[in-house]
């Protein structure tokens, strides 16, 4: 059923909603892909909250329909991620069973878990493998679980159609992340004999970690540490608005009165990725970390970058979203390749999701 097919397998646009900007990216679904379209527009510090609270969404209507007007996408059809703290994920514990009966179980399960009505949720869940720290009789399974508030999945999809576009998938921006490591780095990570790397998204209202093994995401966390609050500190600090402190840390890094601020935040916000790196290793023995993969427009923060490689337990890399695209369309240039390189990668991620996938 060749209508049937195409009507399954339609092309995507990867929809990366952030604090600071919308970035869309359009990979082609050839055996070879190629990058067919990008683009990106800036949101105003008044358009998301930091805690991922829309709070004009007109302006969100009106940048999105910007963005496709002068995009060249060749689809309106997208697959968006989920962002803010409506969508929580969780590595749990649950008695051995197969995927069909744990569907069915889900929302009793995860009652105790969530910290949310399970009547107001989406549920979603990965099977990750036998638990074997658990002394119990009963054999256990470990699984991620993640729940998603329905008002504000509904309330994303709404808005997506209100600019005119079909919103057929909603992910998290971890899965879509892990969906853009695996496509360019599961051949690297066989080749260098890796079986775990941390991934982490350098984002304007949070930094996102999450742990790649095998070929799954298997933990995910958020901390508060992010551009937004290090640009404040500097707001504070020389008593600027924030978009005069922005330009300051992004312009002036180098200055002598700038430089020390945002060295001494690139260790806070190491320690706290340390931290959480620590937890995920404390929660099996035989635990470790073989490679750490970094991206979003925070990783240009003066200092970061050396900072990490000290204190990070394996060595640092920057994702390339785009290692495994063989080519470009003609409307591409060399600007929007660059910038995808470490703004891409959430937006990269989306666009390879299959619309058949969910
Ligand atoms: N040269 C630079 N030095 C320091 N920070 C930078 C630089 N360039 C960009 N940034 C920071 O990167 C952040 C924007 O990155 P990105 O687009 O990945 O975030 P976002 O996706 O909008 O945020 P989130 O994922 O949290 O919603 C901003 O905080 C910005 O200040
Ligand atoms: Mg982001």
């Amino acid at each position: 059923m060749r209508f049937l097919d195409s009507l399954l397998k339609k092309q995507l646009v990867g929809l990366d909603i952030g604090i600071s900007g919308i970035k869309a990216v359009e990979i082609s679904s050839e055996k070879s892909p190629r990058l067919l379209a990008y683009n990106r527009i800036p949101l105003n510090w008044d358009t998301i909250s930091i805690e991922g609270e829309i709070k004009d969404r007109n302006a969100l209507v009106q940048a999105l329909k910007k963005l496709f007007s002068v995009g060249n996408f060749s689809s309106k059809n997208v697959s968006v991620s989920a962002f803010g703290r409506s969508i929580i994920s969780k590595r749990i514990s649950v008695p051995m069973m197969t995927e069909e009966e744990l569907d069915e179980q889900l929302y009793w399960e995860a009652e105790q878990y969530i910290p949310f009505n399970t009547d107001e949720v989406n549920l979603d869940f990965a099977i990750l493998g036998p638990n074997t720290q658990t002394l119990a009789q009963e054999p256990k399974m470990d699984v991620l679980l993640v729940a998603a508030k329905k008002d504000f999945v509904n309330s994303l999809k709404s808005l997506v159609k209100e600019a005119g576009l079909n919103p057929v998938i909603v992910d998290t921006q971890a899965f879509a992340l892990g969906n853009s490591f695996e496509f360019n780095y599961h051949s690297w990570l066989k080749e260098q004999g890796c079986t775990t790397a941390v991934l982490i998204d350098f984002g304007a209202g949070s930094t996102k970690i999450s742990v790649i093994e095998g070929h799954q995401t298997t933990f995910s966390r958020d901390i508060q540490h992010c551009g937004t609050q290090c640009t404040e500190i500097i707001m504070e600090k020389f008593g600027v608005n924030l978009e005069d402190a922005e330009r300051l840390k992004i312009e002036k890094a180098s200055d002598p009165s700038i430089r020390p601020l945002l060295i001494e935040y690139s260790h806070l916000i190491s320690d706290e990725i340390s931290k959480s790196i620590d937890f995920f290793l404390s929660q099996a023995n035989d635990r470790s970390v073989d490679a750490i993969f970094t991206c979003g427009g925070g990783v240009n923060l003066l200092g970061l970058n050396e900072v990490l490689k000290e204190k990070m337990p394996a060595p640092v890399y920057l994702l390339n979203p785009l290692k495994h695209i063989v080519g470009t369309g003609h409307q591409v240039n060399q600007i929007a390749i660059q910038e995808i390189a470490y703004l891409g990668a959430v937006a990269t991620g989306l666009s390879l999701r299959k619309s058949g996938d969910h």
